[in-house]
């Protein structure tokens, strides 16, 4: 899989993408991120990307020269790939697990990440083919969704997490959130552990997971549990 991100703050993504898995997942060669400076696309010598509203307004517009001719040509470079360009703005369809798995299913994902007041509509009518939003929340500009989302779609990727289990068992697998996690010691603090996980029995214990995560997801996530019965 190859990601291009497009931003105006390329320096940004240097800690996420050098660290922990997305880093082992590029040296092992399963994704190519790259980051590219929008100002880089601009054919003004002030690397212009914004300007003021048409019709009035506050705030100031990215504009779409720069953002076209950065997809046109990012595309050009994968060109043997079915492209997905995506923008990251509030006004997009939530991101789920089950959006993060048909992404991860791709060849080439272009990231833009939006900024100032927002964005050129003609820029989300002509370009891009989904909009995404990691939440409803306002945040200054679309570089942390376009880590977030990087960062759920590259662990999906197979081969990129080592034990397939824990893709299988985790929050969200099958609409589930996780059972509960215990470590040694078995008894801190006189706080013990379910005497259950430490008997050996792993019939037993894999009902007592799948009860609790049962009971976890009633308990704080009821929309997802409802979910699982209406499947
Ligand atoms: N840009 C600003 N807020 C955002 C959000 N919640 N999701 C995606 N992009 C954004």
């Amino acid at each position: 899989m190859r990601i291009d991100i497009i931003t105006i703050f390329p320096k940004m993504f240097a800690a996420v993408l050098n660290e922990s898995i997305i880093k082992r997942a590029q040296n092992k060669g399963k994704v190519k991120i790259y980051v590219h400076n929008l100002r880089d696309y601009t054919l003004d010598k002030h690397k212009k990307v914004d300007d003021r509203p048409f019709g009035g307004g506050s705030g100031m517009v990215m504009q779409p020269e720069p953002i076209f001719r950065a997809v046109e040509d990012l595309k050009s470079k994968a060109s043997k790939s079915k492209t997905r360009v995506i923008l990251l703005s509030p006004q997009g369809k939530r991101l789920n697990q089950k959006i993060a798995k048909s992404l991860a299913k791709s060849q080439h994902l272009i990231l833009i990440c939006g900024h100032y007041e927002g964005i050129d509509e003609r820029i989300r009518q002509y370009l891009v083919d989904e909009e995404v939003s990691i939440g409803d929340y306002v945040l200054t500009g679309g570089e942390l969704p376009a880590m977030v989302m990087a960062d759920c779609i590259v662990r999906l990727i197979p081969g990129v997490l080592g034990d397939r289990n824990s893709l299988n068992f985790e929050s969200f697998a099958g609409n589930l959130l996780e059972y509960p996690q215990y470590t040694r010691p078995a008894n801190y603090r006189k706080m013990k552990v379910p005497a259950i996980l430490l008997s050996g029995n792993h019939q037993k214990i894999a009902d007592w997971r799948k009860k609790e995560a049962l009971k976890i997801t009633k308990k704080k996530r009821p929309d997802l549990w409802r979910m699982k019965w209406t499947r």
